[in-house]
């Protein structure tokens, strides 16, 4: 690394001390502010939830539909910032004596996740209080978190920096002028976006500091394992897409036959993968730094495995 590029991203690790430093908010005075949910609303929209392709619903089960799906978002990101914040302090040791300014933007980083747990936590206990007996989501995120750190580094954080990009795509989504959306859950996009912003810079610096350091073989490893953890998330959301089915069909007030629930359950999946999956890999900015990293066969074998996605 050349002295202008170690300057250059000094000043990035500054600036996101400073940006999460002036957009810093607090789960109940800013975003829930004395707030309940209320079930004439959607929470997801429309363009994550992919509510026009339930073909058979009404409007008010593609309403359903929705809040079952934000139950789930609450429920996936508590579960991907165990991992990601137990990643994020790992790497911090690397700066613990050192680039002290590299360090504060960590913990910052880490602090932030642990709230945004706390706050997705407390959208799915708020959510269970308006929405029927049932909900399972059954994936546990300290079992997902030991797994996906059992993987290398490398591929950790390619799966990171691409789902802290998809919550930019995700905050876009929802500001669409879309009056039946959910005022409160509007704001929980509003306000994770602010923080994530920081985090996708400090994924990819962290991302390019440590790629420097592997041989072109660990690198090779790491595709690999960055295929098989996209992989496992898409393991967690063909069961949660199952259960969500269930569920939905359990508390839509009418009958469900087979044929519909199966239809049904690829239509989440297929909602799930857009969401957790392929907005992130398909993100101009990550197709752009994993391009930058990978062999032109690394990226075909990326693309092979995504393609059985779609
Ligand atoms: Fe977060
Ligand atoms: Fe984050």
């Amino acid at each position: 690394m050349n002295a202008i590029t170690r300057l250059h991203d000094a000043n990035r690790y500054a600036r996101c001390i400073d940006m999460s430093k002036r957009v810093r908010w607090d789960i109940d005075k800013d975003v829930i502010r004395g707030r309940r949910f209320d079930t004439a609303h959607k929470f997801l929209p429309d363009g994550l939830s992919l509510a026009d392709q339930f073909t058979t619903l009404s409007a008010d089960e593609k309403r359903l539909m929705s809040q079952i799906q934000g139950r789930t978002y609450a429920n996936v990101f508590g579960l991907a910032e165990r991992f990601i914040n137990a990643k994020v302090l790992e790497m911090s040791r690397d700066h613990w004596v050192g680039d002290q300014v590299a360090l504060e933007a960590l913990v910052r980083f880490s602090d932030e996740e642990l709230k945004h747990q706390a706050l997705f936590r407390r959208i799915e206990t708020m959510v269970g209080e308006v929405l029927p007996a049932g909900y399972r989501f059954d994936a546990d995120p300290d079992a997902v978190a030991r797994s996906v750190l059992g993987k290398s580094t490398w591929a950790v954080l390619a799966l990171t920096l691409h789902i802290e990009l998809f919550t930019q795509l995700h905050y876009r989504q929802s500001i669409d002028p879309d009056g039946a959306l959910s005022a409160l859950f509007k704001d929980v996009f509003l306000f994770h976006w602010k923080e994530e912003s920081q985090h996708a810079i400090l994924d990819e610096l962290e991302w390019l500091r440590h790629d420097a350091e592997v041989t072109a073989e660990q690198r090779d490893h790491a595709v690999d394992d960055f295929i098989a953890l996209v992989g496992a998330v898409d393991g967690i959301l063909q069961s949660q897409a199952t259960a969500d089915t269930g569920y939905f069909s359990a508390t839509c007030g009418r009958t469900v036959d087979a044929a519909e629930a199966r239809a049904i359950e690829a239509t989440i999946l297929k909602a799930y993968r857009w969401q957790y999956i392929l907005s992130g890999a398909e993100h101009p900015h990550f197709v752009k730094v994993l391009g930058g990293l990978i062999t032109e066969q690394q990226g075909r074998r990326i693309q092979t495995a995504l393609a059985t996605l779609q």
